[in-house]
């Protein structure tokens, strides 16, 4: 049995999964999967503090554990694999999930993985059926509150950048313009939910560099947003007319319009890259992957292209530790010889599983094509 742990931003999050080969699909290994989103807490301050979200997760993590293992039906002994978000993230929030996992892998004497973040997002299909799965090479891209990147992943656990934003991500535009609108916190998901009785032909706001396929840009938008909506209330001539500017009809208009152009902007770098270099499949992932029309805009352009289209269930898409599991899963059983020897008495002093020291930090910053050169 595996314990994964994911804390590198607002949410704090415990999966158990079971490491039998013979389990085939989610439904079957998929023991226990907690999700506590801290959005409460960090609502008033309209975006996330990281000494509060870190202490959260210090408060969180034994009571989510101990839930996680009752939902299993197993006892802290089972557990022979730890797996834990060693970065990219927020450093305090990186630093309590891999210190409770250290002590705990420690403390029972079992192996510790501590993994990548986007690899786990990427990883998220995995959960899904297997004719859902991606098949290499795949494409994928991953759009979350902190990365907008296009990988090239021609096999197992290799990652070519393809594209990558030279500013903001995806997510931050989401939420930096729905602050601006006047949106609840989270924004992403408020902006979506306002845009869908909008009209997404109201305003044209442009796609930033698009002769660079390398690179995707997103910082432009909020401003072009801003210089809308301050045209708007120039043009109307009294304090009424002002307040109309931000009536739920303009909002959604102006919502739509934004998110049809981040996900126009999203799928034509997409395709362009497809065209390029002819995967077998892609990989839609990351928390914005949770957006209802990019995932029917992929859904439709990929469908007339021999490439199978990949996307986690919304659930898989925002952070999750089921996604850390399913990579620490498939890592093991991609090759288990290093854990069934290190399980069978191979400890060396100070380590915490094959190849990891206990001194093993957090790395806030973490090139995903990096991925072995810093361990
Ligand atoms: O992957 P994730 O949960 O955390 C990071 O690793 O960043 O992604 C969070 C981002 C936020 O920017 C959030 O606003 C965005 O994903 N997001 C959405 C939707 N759901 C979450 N953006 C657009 N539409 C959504 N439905
Ligand atoms: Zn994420």
């Amino acid at each position: 049995m595996l314990l994964a742990i994911e804390t590198s931003c607002d949410e704090t999050a415990v999966a158990v999964l079971d490491l039998s080969p013979a389990l085939r699909n989610s439904s079957e290994y998929l023991k226990a999967d907690i999700i506590s989103s801290q959005t409460k807490l960090h609502e008033p301050f309209g975006g996330v503090v990281p000494e509060l979200a870190a202490r959260e997760h210090n408060q969180n993590l034994p009571v989510l554990v101990s839930s996680a293992l009752r939902d299993s039906i197993i006892s802290v002994k089972d557990i022979s694999l730890v797996a834990v978000t060693r970065g990219p993230g927020l450093k305090g929030c990186l630093l309590s999930g891999l210190a409770f996992a250290k002590a705990f892998a420690g403390a029972k004497g079992v192996p510790l993985l501590a993994l990548h973040h986007l690899e786990g997002h990427i990883f998220a299909s995995h959960l899904m059926p297997e004719d859902e799965q991606p098949v290499y090479p795949c494409l994928s891209l991953i759009v979350s509150g902190g990365h907008t990147m296009l990988v090239y992943i021609p096999c197992f656990r290799e990652y070519r950048i393809v594209a990558q934003t030279r500013d903001d991500a995806a997510g931050e535009a989401f939420d930096k313009v729905a602050t601006l609108l006047g949106l609840p916190y989270p924004g992403g998901p408020a902006l979506s939910a306002a845009a869908a009785a909008g009209n997404p032909q109201c305003f044209r706001f442009p796609v930033a560099i698009p002769q660079d396929p390398a690179s995707f840009s997103f910082s432009g938008l909020k401003t072009a947003v801003q210089r809308t909506v301050t045209q708007l209330k120039n043009s109307q001539s009294n304090k009424a007319a002002e307040r109309q500017v931000l009536d739920k009809e303009l909002v959604a208009n102006l919502a739509a319009s934004l998110e049809a152009a981040i996900v126009r902007a999203l799928v034509e770098k997409s395709l362009v890259a497809v065209q390029e270099l002819k995967p077998r499949s892609f990989l839609l992932t990351g928390g914005v992957a949770a957006n209802k029309v990019l995932r029917a805009r992929f859904a439709e352009v990929l469908a007339p292209l021999e490439v199978r289209f990949s996307v986690p269930k919304q659930r898989w898409c925002t952070d999750n530790a089921a996604m850390m599991g399913v990579l620490a899963r498939e890592i093991v059983l991609h090759d288990p010889s290093p854990y069934a020897a290190w399980r069978e008495g191979a400890r060396a002093s100070g380590m915490l599983g094959p190849g990891v020291r206990s001194a093993v930090s957090a790395m806030p910053k973490w090139p995903l094509d990096q991925l072995f050169h810093s361990i």
